[in-house]
């Protein structure tokens, strides 16, 4: 029995990657983007148009983007963080953008060198210049569990700064737990509170770190909420330079296997993926952190 529709926003091209202490070099990144587009992923969040000095990881963003095999249907955003970043995403033909800020302060100055409030005086020219081009905005809450200056964030504020961001046009709102420290009983707090403050659930994502295994149980709750938007990235790659000892993102498989598992459906194949990773993970020099992507491997290496 089918239990509906759920999307799955690949992440690991950005989020991952940007976290790799190797330069995965670029023909890389663009076989690794078009095999998860070949996997059938709606969404895949392709690279950053940040400072190459704060992400030197990926500093060819321009060209990864203009080199990838954009599907038709498929949603190809990537990261701005001001209206620089804007004018490399226009130039190199993106239609989604993703801006971000934090509902914590001291994360946003070490991460974006701005107050949240700076942040949205940053992001109103950028967004309004997105949309009167066309483009769809995603918008980030980091920290929206937990922050690794602050400790625990008020759901409260979690909530005014997703508004916000809704407010200012953002289409999406992907509330993050950067740093991996929510439990599933925060969950529906923080989704609660945020559509409480106006944000549609529909228009509502969430965006796990699995640095101490909850995101998982976490998707479960977010899932129970409602929520039909999940950010994952594939083998688990990733984790984010400014939140130390952050892991990556959920691992794509692992979502896809519970999801599957559950009765949602997601248009995606999680072997395809689990290739994708496995093609990557000879570039990257380790093996991904996947807890499904490993059960296959095992099968794998069983069956030759
Ligand atoms: N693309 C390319 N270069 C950019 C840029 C962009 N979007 N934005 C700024 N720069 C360059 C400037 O040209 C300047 O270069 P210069 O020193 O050679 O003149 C330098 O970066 C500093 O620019 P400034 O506007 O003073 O920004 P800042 O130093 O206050 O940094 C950000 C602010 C937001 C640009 C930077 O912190 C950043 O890119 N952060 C991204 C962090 C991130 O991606 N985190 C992971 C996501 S959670
Ligand atoms: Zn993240």
């Amino acid at each position: 029995m089918s239990r509906g529709h759920v999307t799955v926003v690949e992440v690991g091209p950005r989020d991952g990657l940007q976290n790799e202490e190797a330069f995965v070099p670029t023909a890389a990144k663009v076989a690794f983007i078009d095999a998860l587009t070949s996997a059938g992923l709606p969404v895949i969040e392709a690279t950053a148009f940040v400072s190459p000095k704060a992400i030197p990881q990926l500093r060819d963003g321009d060209e990864v983007f203009r080199r990838i095999a954009r599907k038709d249907g498929v949603r190809y955003p990537v990261l701005v963080p001001n209206e620089k970043g804007l004018d490399r995403a226009l130039a190199a033909g993106a239609r989604e953008i993703a801006v971000f800020t934090a509902a914590s302060e001291t994360f946003n100055l070490r991460n974006i060198n701005a107050t949240i409030e700076e942040s949205f005086v940053r992001f109103a020219p950028v967004a309004a210049r997105a949309k009167a081009a066309g483009l769809r905005v995603r918008g980030y809450v980091s920290c929206a569990f937990g922050c690794p200056y602050e400790g625990a964030v008020d759901e409260r504020a979690v909530a005014a700064v997703a508004a916000r961001l809704f407010g200012m046009g953002c289409a999406e709102v992907s509330l993050g737990d950067t740093i991996g420290v929510g439990v599933p009983t925060q969950v529906p707090e923080v989704v609660g509170r945020a559509v409480e403050s106006g944000v549609p659930l529909a228009a509502l994502a969430l965006h796990f770190h699995d640095t101490r295994g909850t995101a998982l149980a976490n998707v479960v709750e977010g899932l129970r909420a409602g929520v039909g938007i999940f950010d994952a990235s594939a083998g688990g790659l990733g984790g984010c330079p400014y939140a130390p000892g952050a892991a990556g993102n959920v691992a794509t498989e692992d979502l896809l296997y519970l999801l599957h598992g559950m009765g949602y459906e997601t248009g995606a194949d999680l072997d395809a993926v689990a290739e994708a990773s496995r093609t990557l993970a000879g570039v990257v020099g380790r093996p991904p952190v996947s807890r499904a992507y490993q059960a296959l491997e095992s099968r794998r290496a069983r069956a030759v």
